[in-house]
């Protein structure tokens, strides 16, 4: 069943043809989603010829084929990996017991807003990144640009299949709101916050997949252990999707390191007015982009004590990352975790139930794994002989939402009056003035090979080929 059917009108692998309702409701909802594509994704980029991975089998090996596509004839499809048959549910109360082929009736209402709430920041990611082609540094960046829009976009398949053939008259609704709001839009905005910022740059973009598409692969994760077979069962494909773009983030804030390092090497200066004066993105600059972009991030994983994210677990909704390789109960019951609270201007750590700290437990496991990156960066800095480091601001920095929205700290974790922050602030995030600097370098850069001067070519190319090989064509 891992073959996709491609002779279809929507190429699959779940048997669409065997349920012709769902089959015609889905083949309704298609030309609205090419409608909303057109409208809302990547500008002026309907006549080129995109040198694109699509999915032709969901088999870890060979599953990604690659050639030009015209990106609105992309065969978007709904792909599931293959069931594990006498799958269990793997924690909660229904821990041991069959996983769910069908929605049960009393988890119906949270597993429609789970999947809703996943199913908005894809289409949101595309909004956000309209513009990018227009500006991109090479052909090699606007295909991978386009790359992860296309594939955004079938993550929005992914979520519509689960709801027209598990949700009803609901789930047809959810999927239509789905093309309905718009990031940034006033009246009818995307759902999380992160989603409705404007991705309005390069770096912006590199950070974004970075950080915020590794938001997706922890969100996924947890999703992936639902006791909801199907919901696990699409968001285990959807994952091997996901590292792709957390690549194309990772690469890119490298790559862009490289160039400044070069530069400053070259000018034998760190000074930032004269890194910018040769065109490249000095060290402090990338340093706010960064704050800015995890701050807003880890965010995205909700309060850090909530009740929903302990009945989602305890009802078996959604789990923990890695779930199978805890060796506690599965349950949690009688565990605690620390989570942080500001008392009396002091930051200090507090035990509380852990079922009721999860989104905490996951955003410490995207922390430790968004590090990682972030240490490679800082090898390109130091082999370059220079002591600036890059570093994640504490969590506590910048937040939003949870016990600690609205406290000012620094991005060292100190408490501060509203004047110090009123006064460091633009030391930490980036300022007009920045944002106007890394715009005023965007321009796009079209000749095979060819790389915009604030970032360094890859080292090599996508599917085994050259760096200079011309990943898009303009018809
Ligand atoms: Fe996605
Ligand atoms: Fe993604």
């Amino acid at each position: 069943m891992s073959e996709i059917d491609y002779s279809q009108k929507i190429p699959n692998n779940v048997n669409l043809n065997g349920d012709r309702t769902l089959q015609r409701a889905l083949e309704r909802w298609q030309p609205n989603f090419l409608g909303w594509w057109g409208e809302m994704g990547p500008a002026d980029s309907a006549r080129n010829d995109v040198y694109l991975r699509t999915a032709i089998s969901v088999d870890p090996q060979g599953w990604a084929n690659f050639g030009y596509v015209k990106m609105p004839d992309y065969r978007w499809g709904i792909f599931m990996n293959p069931a594990q048959e006498g799958r269990t549910a793997q924690f909660g109360e229904s821990k041991g017991q069959p996983a769910w082929q069908e929605v049960p009736g009393e988890h119906r209402a949270n597993l429609r807003r789970i999947i809703v709430t996943q199913g908005d920041t894809e289409p949101a990611s595309v909004e956000q990144q309209r513009h990018l082609g227009l500006t991109a540094p090479s052909l090699y960046d606007l295909r991978n640009l386009f790359q992860v829009n296309v594939e955004e976009g079938r993550h929005l398949w992914a979520m519509a299949y689960l709801l027209h053939r598990y949700f009803g008259r609901d789930g047809r609704e959810e999927a239509e709101a789905l093309l309905q709001r718009h990031s940034g839009d006033v009246d009818n905005p995307r759902i999380l916050g992160a989603f409705n910022e404007q991705t309005p740059d390069w770096l912006a973009f590199f950070m974004f997949t970075y950080f915020t598409d590794r938001d997706g692969k922890f969100q996924l994760s947890a999703l992936a252990e639902s006791a909801f077979d199907p919901l696990s069962r699409t968001t285990k494909f959807m994952l091997t999707e996901e590292a792709h773009h957390m690549f194309v983030g990772e690469s890119g804030v490298q790559r862009i390191v490289q160039r400044t390092c070069d530069v400053m090497r070259e000018l034998k200066t760190d000074d930032p007015a004269q890194v910018r004066a040769a065109g490249a993105i000095d060290l402090p600059t990338l340093q706010r982009y960064l704050n800015f972009h995890y701050s807003v991030t880890i965010d995205l994983f909700g309060a850090d004590q909530s009740s929903n994210a302990a009945t989602f677990y305890s009802a078996g909704l959604k789990g923990r990352y890695e779930e199978d390789k805890r060796d506690d109960d599965h349950v949690l019951m009688d565990r605690s975790y620390k989570v942080l609270e500001v008392v009396d201007g002091a930051l200090v750590e507090k035990e509380v139930p852990m079922l009721n700290a999860l989104n905490e437990v996951l955003r410490d496991d995207f922390i430790a794994d968004s590090v990682k990156g972030v240490s490679r960066w800082n090898r390109i800095i130091e082999k370059a002989g220079f002591d600036f480091r890059l570093v994640v601001p504490h969590k506590a920095f910048n937040r939003q939402i949870g016990a600690l929205a609205g406290v000012h700290l620094s991005p060292d974790g100190r408490p501060l009056t509203d004047a110090e922050w009123a006064q460091g602030a633009g030391r930490w995030l980036p300022t007009a003035e920045d944002r106007a600097f890394v715009a005023s370098l965007m321009g796009r850069v079209v000749e095979p090979g060819k790389f915009a001067g604030w970032i360094a070519p890859p080292r090599i190319g996508i599917d085994r080929k050259p760096v200079d090989f011309e990943y898009v064509r303009f018809n």
